[in-house]
């Protein structure tokens, strides 16, 4: 059942996107070669307790990890470790935060200290795609408008957009109705309505867009090895552009001025 948010619940929504934008920036600024992932973990999960939230990621269905980080080949649901991160490596880092029971969800991927130009492709590309998509995300628009235009994008690179996973509706639940895959066709599925929250998440595989389970029972890998890209906002549909819950004050006009088409 999609659920649509009131005036006071989208203002909770915003308090937890706020929170969660804050703890992913500061991230980001620790990100360099040597950091191993599970210093970014201890780092989220300090920071979002720190903001009054809960790393909800942490025990979801026995999750161990308040972020997920995944490297290389890694789409989703990498589990930090003890390695150092390398010169180079693409690493992608999602988390979901918890706060005065609203939930918000934002991902993002990086190359790790830079010099590697077909991962930084990559990790642009697929940014592209979220917004690409995000723009769709008007209401009256259906669901396969966004899946099509993300679809679009990551294929005229030559890219493969991972099926498995999706975006999702979100609220007092991290994952609620409806999917929002990452494909599909103009017109089609779910139509969007104002006070609707979903996120928009491409996982962009530089090769196949098939992909195993690793052993853990989490941790999503390309088949072919390829390396993967992923970024992920929790957005507020509206009539007009929708609201970045988890980017305050960002709008998707304003990325496309900054260069992004
Ligand atoms: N943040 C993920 C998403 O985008 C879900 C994380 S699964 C968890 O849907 F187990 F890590 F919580
Ligand atoms: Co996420
Ligand atoms: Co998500």
């Amino acid at each position: 059942m999609i659920t649509i948010k009131n005036e006071s619940q989208i203002e909770k929504m915003r308090k937890a996107g706020a929170l969660l934008h804050d703890v992913l920036e500061k991230l980001r600024g620790e990100i360099e070669p040597g950091v191993t992932t599970l210093h970014l973990d201890h780092v989220a999960e300090r920071l979002i307790r720190e903001g009054g939230g809960i790393p909800s990621s942490k025990g979801y269905e026995g999750f161990p990890y308040s972020i997920c980080a995944s490297v290389d080949d890694q789409v989703v649901h990498g589990f930090p470790n003890k390695e150092k991160l390398r010169k180079g490596q693409l690493l992608s880092v999602d988390c979901t935060c918890l706060l005065d029971g609203w939930q918000s969800d934002s991902a993002f991927s990086v190359v790790v200290g830079g010099g590697n130009d077909k991962n930084q492709q990559l990790v642009d590309v697929t940014e592209r795609c979220f917004w690409l998509g995000a723009k769709q995300a008007v209401a009256g628009n259906h669901l396969g408008d966004i899946g099509f235009a993300v679809q679009s994008c990551a294929e005229s690179h030559g890219y493969g957009v991972i099926r498995d996973l999706c975006g999702h509706g979100i609220g007092v639940d991290m994952h609620e109705d409806p999917n929002v895959p990452n494909y599909g066709r103009p017109h089609r599925g779910v139509t969007l309505q104002p006070g609707m929250t979903i996120t928009i998440e491409p996982m962009i595989s530089m090769g196949t867009w098939k992909v195993w389970q690793e052993d853990n029972g989490w941790t999503i890998v390309t088949r072919d090895g390829s390396p993967c890209s992923h970024y992920e906002h929790t957005l507020l549909i509206t009539d007009g552009e929708p609201e970045l819950l988890s980017w305050p004050g960002m709008k998707v006009s304003e990325a496309f001025r900054e260069g992004m088409e």
